[in-house]
């Protein structure tokens, strides 16, 4: 198969997509773990240098294998071009950054990954970046927030605890009409699920240690857009600041996309069982799931979403104390800050990725004491769903 292999279906794309064989002809893809390049003479050196003949020069700026993982989700995104680096918070960091300038202001949903939340809200403000922050459903909230210097909107939808579905279409047509760029961090929803490209995005942003890797092993980021968009904003600065990802991790990653389907698939399947048997369980006052008919979005997740999500929302009755006898007493699933992986997951935000907010801000974004974040894993679902109603048993 070509290098390129945009005529076929998603799937085979996954399993395909920018497969660059090396002379001796390996079925699975080469590790070119090398940090630089050898040149034939110092005629071709130069040519590569100035940009002539096309070639790698340095693995901070590109790598065979960095390039095989960037060709393959970009061409399952439907994405003109993809640059990888080395953690999702770096491309984040990097898709905002490269789009302002001192004196800019960015607009962003304020419920949001905590890191991303922390680049908005602390870091940009050191540089002469000014953000304003809004409930990222009250679209009039986006409209009322635009200055004249507004650069950039950022969202991640479903969001990170609560699962609400932002409505990325109408948010980009704001934006475009304030001329802004929208960037979307589609961890939670996954390529396999939705396509903010399509849906008038201007650039989306993964974290793809999370479903990408899927088996908890590597850190990764990239960030996807038009050839134009990314040379304009993001080529120089990745080339000469370095967030670089490792050859190693773009191997697991490209290795991940090829089951990718299969898992978040199942892991969304598995999401669906486990939401319907807590949503009537006794000790949960409240659950979230994309794929429910009570979602609080259900017609904008229907409009813009493939499928319903790996993750399930919910609320222990009883407060910390309640909840943490909960986490405590599962023996199957287990708790962490992470998302995606073949293990069944659960998370206390409060206390872990939004633990830097204060009571106030968490209770805006209806993260209360309660509230559990799960990641399905790819265990049978009656283990998992026996092992979460066990230990609500115990709380
Ligand atoms: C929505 C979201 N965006 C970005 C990140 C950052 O990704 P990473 O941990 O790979 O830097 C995470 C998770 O940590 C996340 O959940």
């Amino acid at each position: 198969m070509s290098a390129s292999a945009r005529q076929y279906r998603p799937e085979t794309r996954l399993v395909h997509s920018g497969t660059l064989r090396s002379q001796y002809g390996e079925t699975s893809e080469a590790i070119f773990l090398t940090q630089g390049f050898v040149y034939d003479n110092a005629e071709q050196c130069e040519a590569r240098f100035i940009g002539t003949e096309p070639g790698f020069l340095y693995s901070r700026y590109s790598n065979p294998t960095v390039a095989m993982f960037e060709r393959r989700i970009a061409e399952f995104e439907g994405a003109e071009t993809a640059r990888a680096t080395a953690s999702g918070m770096a491309a984040v960091t990097t898709a905002l950054v490269g789009l302002v300038r001192a004196g800019d202001h960015v607009v962003a949903a304020k419920a949001l990954f905590g890191s991303c939340r922390w680049v908005i809200e602390d870091f940009l403000p050191r540089f002469g970046v000014a953000s304003t922050l809004v409930d990222g459903l009250d679209l009039d909230q986006w409209r009322k927030a635009v200055r004249p210097n507004t650069k950039v909107f950022f969202l991640e939808s479903p969001t990170n605890p609560t699962l609400d579905v932002l409505d990325i279409g109408a948010i980009a047509e704001i934006a475009h009409a304030a001329g802004a760029k929208l960037v979307v961090d589609n961890v939670f929803a996954t390529p396999i699920f939705q396509s903010p490209l399509a849906l008038g995005a201007d650039c989306v942003v993964y974290s793809a240690t999370k479903h990408i890797d899927g088996q908890g092993r590597c850190l990764g980021g990239v960030i996807l857009a038009a050839e134009k968009f990314i040379q304009d904003n993001y080529h120089t600065f990745l080339r000469q600041t370095g967030p670089s990802m490792s050859p190693f991790n773009a191997w697991v990653l490209l290795k991940g996309l090829e089951t990718l389907h299969l898992r978040v698939r199942r892991q969304t399947e598995t999401a669906a069982f486990v939401a319907d048997a807590l949503a009537r369980h006794g000790k949960i006052t409240r659950l979230v799931y994309p794929g429910r008919a009570d979602h609080p979005q259900a017609a904008t997740v229907k409009k813009q979403m493939r499928g319903g999500s790996t993750l399930v929302c919910f609320e222990v009755a009883g407060g910390k104390a309640a909840t943490f006898r909960f986490l405590n007493a599962l023996e199957l699933v287990r708790i962490t800050n992470n998302l995606g992986d073949a293990k069944s997951l659960v998370t206390h935000p409060a206390t872990t990725t939004h633990q830097r907010l204060t009571p106030e801000a968490r209770a805006e974004l209806g993260i209360t004491d309660g509230v559990v974040r799960f990641s399905a894993g790819l265990e049978h679902p009656d283990d998992i769903i026996a092992d979460l109603t066990a230990a609500l048993g115990k709380v």
